[in-house]
């Protein structure tokens, strides 16, 4: 397939994404957390266009992206609840899971009565969404498996050829794919992926915010986010998250041979050179969160490298998001040291 490129030089720019979308066809976007994958949501056959583009597996849902929160109540029941929400978080990275109308396509939320719904707050996004005059599915626009895709480059490298548009247009603000939430009522918010809106401002509309298992550790049962359960923002080498002191860190990994390592800012003068990426300081999870795919990315095409180390976040604020997708890379290989 011959994929469009379009670069982003105003809105004026995006007019041939936007009628790619109306034609049920697939445009790669940026958005504020990763680059998606996104096709009209209210076309049941341009949405199963990109389970195959991707190599998605078809019960894994995709998130509905709209211009407004006003526009929720067409395509999902919303609630009081969902009305908070939205008035702290919308637009922003932030996605909330409803029933859904019928409008809504079963190939759109892989078969489930609900659908996730979120307003991204990136310039471009917001924009194509207006000009396409209709809602955007789309899931993180990475092949399925993969680090979720932060730069231009990484949609280039993915899916040039497999798609009908790609829009470069720079780096994501956040790094790490939007937080998702359930409502349970108006009365509880259920957390099934960390992202920016951290469980601390979640805490400030609501008193109950209960975390699914699966952010923090491997779950053997059937998850309320179908995605949870499949390995994810896999490296090819294996990843071992690596727990304790640095002076311990250091002495372990000087032993290692052929392997990658994602370290902090502040370990690089104690670690080789080669095959080592800094994800930012030790106490800035933002910048973690920032850089982590791109690290796994770059680890993924090193040479000399059979397998990769990195060292355990903290699990605070945005740290919690970070820390998901590094365990979940990792396949839950956490090693104490
Ligand atoms: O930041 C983001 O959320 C990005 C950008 C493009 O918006 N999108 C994204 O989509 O990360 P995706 O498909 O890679 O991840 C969506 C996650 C999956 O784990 C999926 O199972 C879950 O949200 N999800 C979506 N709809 C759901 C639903 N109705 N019920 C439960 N989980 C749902
Ligand atoms: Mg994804």
């Amino acid at each position: 397939m011959n994929t469009l490129i379009i670069r982003y030089t105003g809105k004026a720019s995006l007019a041939p994404a936007a009628e790619i979308i109306r034609n049920g066809g697939l445009v790669a976007f940026p958005t504020e957390t990763v680059y998606g994958l996104g096709a009209n949501a209210l076309d049941g056959e341009a949405a199963k266009k990109i389970y195959s583009a991707k190599g998605r597996p078809s019960d894994n849902p995709l998130i509905v992206h709209l211009a407004s929160p006003r526009d929720a109540g067409k395509y999902c029941v919303v609630n009081r609840l969902f009305h908070s929400l939205a008035a702290s978080f919308m637009p922003g990275p932030l996605t909330v899971i409803l029933p859904k109308r019928p409008v809504i396509p079963d190939s759109v939320t892989g078969g489930l009565p609900t659908v996730g719904i979120r307003v991204p707050a990136h310039k471009t996004a917001h924009e194509l969404i207006s000009l396409a005059g209709v809602p955007i599915a789309a899931p993180s626009a990475n092949l399925s498996g993969k680090p979720s895709p932060t730069s231009f480059s990484h949609i280039e490298h993915d899916l040039n050829g497999r798609v009908d548009a790609l829009i470069d247009d720079g780096d994501c603000d956040y790094g790490v794919e939007s937080t998702v939430v359930k409502l349970v009522g108006n009365g509880e918010i259920r957390l099934l992926r960390p992202g920016a809106v951290t469980v601390e401002m979640l805490s400030l509309i609501c008193d109950k915010v209960t975390l699914d298992p699966c952010v923090t550790g491997k779950f053997d049962g059937v998850p309320e986010a179908p995605g949870m359960k499949y390995r994810h923002y896999a490296p090819d080498a294996p990843l071992t998250v690596l727990d304790g002191p640095d002076e311990a860190v250091y002495e372990f990994l000087k032993k290692q041979r052929r392997c990658g390592i994602i370290c902090f800012e502040e370990d690089l003068p104690y670690l080789p050179e080669e095959n080592v990426f800094s994800c930012g300081p030790k106490n800035d999870s933002l910048a973690q969160a920032h850089n982590l795919f791109a690290c796994l990315r770059a680890l993924d095409g090193a040479r000399g490298v059979d397998v990769i180390y990195a060292r355990l976040p903290s699990r605070v604020g945005i740290g919690l998001a970070v820390f998901n997708r590094l365990i979940k890379a990792a396949g839950f290989k956490v090693m104490k040291l």
